[in-house]
């Protein structure tokens, strides 16, 4: 279901009108559906309820502390890559006991607040990680729980800055020599080997890729088996896509059904990561438009939101669907370029719309919630917008519209002539 939905020819996010939130609040602005969020958490969770699993929900694709504590509290597992991810679960109130902690540059301090806290595993990503983290367990008298992601060479078919899965890819250990690496770690006192992990890419619209990466996946847990190295868990990672334009990427429920079947009888716990297809369609930005500007060559409506806010379009030529918040049938439908103030030609947030526009009107950018927000910057000293959550007919402020005074917070100038 929708939770961003017209009503009375007006968008609505939950039973709360965008244009009301948008004269409250001020544009641009993130909104969130807690709804969305919830029901996409659940999809998950309730495919894989006949088995031992873990959803682990990659922090990365939206990180504000009310995402996470909704989902805390329906007792979703997290997926980080920093340290920072890590207090945002725990400052959420997130288990620790249920964080996997990936990525390929872990430093020693956050290996140490890691094993502190007591985090479900560590998925490791280089044979230097891995003698690094038994070092740091070795130090503070701990064992870490470890997962190897490998690579499994194949190929995600999805845009080449978000493919990861490829052994091209700066990603993982490379499949072939993952199981020496294995038998290594099995040596090493102050790891404990629990997992297989991998990720193959984001952004996914098929299966194939999935059971592809797992069929290797299985094969590699086959032999470790059969050297008596016995693994408890597999991690396929996250990647599950989402329909921004006419995509027609499987439910989690298709995906699971699918990876359940190859997993057959195998005692092995599930664990997921998505991120993206909890989060995209959970989120709109909201901006209006300034002014329209129309020459014989193009038309560009100009709005407040920009590159800045949401980087997608201009990083990856990423095209999510733009909707008036309050539809005008004037007659004037135009094809406009939706473009911000940033002193760059490639602000803009879309290209070639069909819309009826007016200055002053309020345009939905659809599918924001995930890589939305926590991408955004202050590039051009504009203050990054407002994250706001609707849950029914309530609109909680979860982060507040910055100022200036937070822009240069950590700035000084010179100090003055001695
Ligand atoms: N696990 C790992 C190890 C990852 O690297 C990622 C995403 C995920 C899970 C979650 O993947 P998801 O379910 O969201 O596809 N900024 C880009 C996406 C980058 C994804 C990076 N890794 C975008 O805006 O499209």
């Amino acid at each position: 279901m929708d939770h961003f939905q017209y009503r009375d020819n007006q968008l609505y996010a939950e039973d709360v009108p965008v244009e009301q939130i948008a004269r409250q609040h001020g544009t641009p602005a993130y909104i969130y559906s807690r709804a969305a969020f919830e029901a996409q958490f659940r999809a998950y969770d309730e495919a894989l309820a006949n088995r031992p699993h873990l959803v682990c929900y990659a922090v990365k694709a939206n990180s504000n502390l009310a995402v996470l504590d909704l989902l805390a509290r329906l007792g979703a597992g997290f997926d980080i890559v920093s340290g920072g991810e890590l207090e945002r679960v725990l400052r959420a109130g997130g288990d620790p006991a249920k964080v996997v902690f990936s990525g390929v540059g872990k430093q020693p301090d956050e290996m140490r607040r890691a094993l502190a806290v007591g985090v479900r595993c560590f998925n490791v990503e280089s044979e230097a990680e891995l003698f690094q983290l038994n070092a740091v367990a070795a130090e503070e008298g701990a064992v870490a729980t470890v997962s190897l992601r490998v690579n499994p060479d194949v190929d995600a078919r999805t845009h080449p800055y978000i493919s990861t899965g490829l052994k091209d890819n700066k990603f993982g250990i490379d499949i072939n020599s993952a199981e020496r690496l294995y038998r290594q770690a099995a040596e090493l006192e102050h790891l404990d080997v629990a997992g297989v992990d991998c990720h193959i890419g984001s952004q996914l619209t098929e299966v194939a890729p999935f059971l592809d990466a797992l069929d290797r996946v299985l094969a590699l847990v086959d032999r470790l088996q059969a050297e008596g190295i016995a693994i408890r868990h597999l991690d396929l990672g996250g990647g599950l896509g989402v329909r921004y334009q006419d995509e027609t990427p499987p439910e989690p429920a298709t995906y699971i059904g699918a990876i359940l079947e190859r997993l057959g009888q195998r005692p092995l716990e599930l664990i997921l990561e998505p991120g993206r297809s909890i989060a995209a369609n959970s989120g709109i930005l909201v901006t209006r438009v300034l002014s329209l500007k129309c020459s014989e060559h193009r038309n560009f409506a100009i709005i407040d939101g920009a590159m800045n806010d949401l980087i997608r379009p201009a990083l990856y030529s990423a095209w999510q669907d733009i909707v008036p918040v309050v539809p005008r049938e004037d007659g004037n439908r135009r094809c406009y370029d939706l473009v911000g103030p940033i002193c760059e030609t490639g602000d803009f947030l879309g290209k070639d719309r069909e819309l009826d526009l007016a200055a002053g009107d309020l345009l939905a950018v659809r599918s924001a919630g995930a890589y939305g927000f926590v991408m955004s910057s202050n590039y051009n000293s504009r203050n990054r917008p407002p994250e706001l959550l609707v849950d029914g007919s309530q609109v909680h402020v979860v982060r507040r519209r910055e100022s200036f005074e937070d822009q240069v917070a950590l700035e000084t100038c010179l100090p003055g002539e001695a």
